[in-house]
Parts: structure tokens; C-alpha cells; sequence
């Protein structure tokens, strides 16, 4: 995939060079261009931010080398891409979100600093406004270094272990099973027996009763949106009665 990022602070994206995105960059799964404004600008003091009309605190990201910025970036993208401005005003971001974006092969995040953007570079120059949540960063940035590291896990061979991002939390729509190492006690509390049976038609059913279960302690409003199969609905039953009966850390 081909990512452009429009950005004042393009040293922020240095940190997908790290783990499996800096994997993914190293083998070409995903590139990263950065297009910063600052170097578009035409003013002696190289200003980025201009004052809003009609007063008010705060200023807006300049039209001039933002429009530029974002037109370099347009024009660099392999193919046309989708032109996405990062704001808590966008629509909510998600996993599916996620799994539908990397269909897209080129994207151009644009990140707003100050005050935001002026409202004709929305209406003329971006696709789509996005959030990845209920609350106010300093800039789109990490909203979409967020973006950039859900998509990227989910391409094929960005993961060492082939089929590690379909069992992802919530990747099925349901959270993930809960997981045990070394050592078989800690703090006396044991590794379900299940686990050490070498069975693995009844850890897998082990598996899917956990991630069911939890689903339903911690996020039933996911089992709202999910149609469950029978055997699942089983499987959730059988994992209520034991809560009620105290098996937490049950084994079977
Ligand atoms: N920019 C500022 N806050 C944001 C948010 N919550 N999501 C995306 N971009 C943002």
C-alpha cells in the first residue's frame, strides 16, 4: 500500500519504522511519503498558519502550501488516492473500517495542526473525514499513525505467523481468548488444564468459549452487532453458567 501523509511534523511517522510496520516497510509491503506544507510555502518566514476571518482564537492551517502540499501528494500516489483529513469530527474509525481501507492501495492522510483547516480545501481537496475517537488530539497525526498500523498488520505476509491477524481481537467481532506462558503457576494461579491437553479440537472450543465470554463481560455491545451460530450461543451459555458457578479461570 501507498500511504502519503500531509503533515507539519513529519518526524512523527519515523515511529512505523519500528516492529511490524518497520518490517513492513523494509520489505515493501507499505511505503510512507510525507509531504510537509513548510516546504510549500512562499513567505519570507515560512508561516504554515494564517488568521481565521471574522476573529477568534486560534489560527488555520494556511490554504497556500497546505493546497500544494496536498496537490504534490495527489499527484504522487502510484494510482488515484483516497484523500482522507483526520478530525474528531469524522466519521469513527474501526476494524472494519480497516479491513475495508486496504482494498484502497493508496491513501493520503492529511493531518491538521492549529485550529484546523479552512472549510473550501474540506470541500474541494478531501474524500472523507475520519476520527479514531470521542476526543481532541493536537493534530491528525497519531490518528493516523493509528490508521496506518491497524491497516498494515492485516496485509498478507505483514505478520510473521500467517494466520496471527484473523485470530486479533475483534477481527471476528469478538475479543480475543485470553492467553497464557511460562510458567504454568503464577502468583498460584494456574494455566487452564485444557491448554496442557495437547488437544487441540478442545482448545480451539476452549478458545472460542473464552473469546465469547469475554466479548460478553467487557464488550457485550459487539455481541449486539454479531449474529452468533448456535453452537456460539451454546458455547456463551455454558460460559455464564460457570461464571455463575465461580469457574472463572475455568478448564473446560
Ligand atoms: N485530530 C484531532 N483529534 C482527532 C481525532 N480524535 N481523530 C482524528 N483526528 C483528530
Amino acid at each position: 500500500m501507498w500511504f502519503g501523509v500531509v503533515t507539519l511534523f513529519p518526524e512523527i511517522f519515523t515511529a512505523l519504522q519500528s516492529g511490524i510496520t518497520g518490517r513492513a516497510i523494509e520489505e515493501k509491503l507499505i511505503h510512507i511519503a510525507c509531504f510537509n506544507p513548510r516546504d510549500y510555502t512562499q513567505n519570507k518566514y515560512r508561516n504554515v498558519d494564517d488568521r481565521p476571518y471574522g476573529g477568534g482564537p486560534g489560527m488555520i492551517m494556511m490554504t497556500q502550501p497546505l493546497r500544494d502540499a496536498i496537490h504534490t501528494a495527489k499527484e504522487s500516489a502510484p494510482a488515484s488516492p483516497a484523500v482522507i483529513y483526520l478530525s474528531p469530527q469524522g466519521k469513527m474509525f474501526n476494524q472494519k473500517t480497516a479491513e475495508e481501507w486496504i482494498t484502497k492501495k493508496n491513501i493520503v492522510f492529511v493531518a491538521g495542526r492549529y485550529e484546523g483547516i479552512d472549510e473550501r480545501i474540506l470541500q474541494t481537496e478531501i474524500d472523507e473525514e475520519w476520527s479514531i475517537g470521542n476526543y481532541v488530539l493536537s493534530g491528525g497525526e497519531f490518528a493516523a499513525l493509528v490508521m496506518i498500523d491497524a491497516m498494515t498488520r492485516l496485509l498478507p505476509d505483514a505478520l510473521g505467523h500467517k494466520d496471527s491477524a484473523a485470530k486479533d481481537s475483534l477481527s471476528s467481532g469478538l475479543l480475543k481468548y485470553p492467553q497464557y506462558t511460562r510458567p504454568e503457576v503464577l502468583e498460584g494461579l494456574a494455566v487452564p488444564d485444557v491448554l496442557l491437553s495437547g488437544n487441540h479440537a478442545a482448545i480451539e472450543r476452549w478458545r472460542l468459549k473464552q473469546s465469547l465470554g469475554k466479548t460478553w463481560l467487557k464488550r457485550p455491545d459487539l455481541l449486539q452487532e454479531k449474529k452468533l451460530t448456535k453452537d456460539e450461543l451454546n458455547l456463551l451459555m455454558e460460559f455464564v453458567e460457570e461464571q455463575k458457578n465461580g469457574k472463572c479461570n475455568s478448564s473446560n
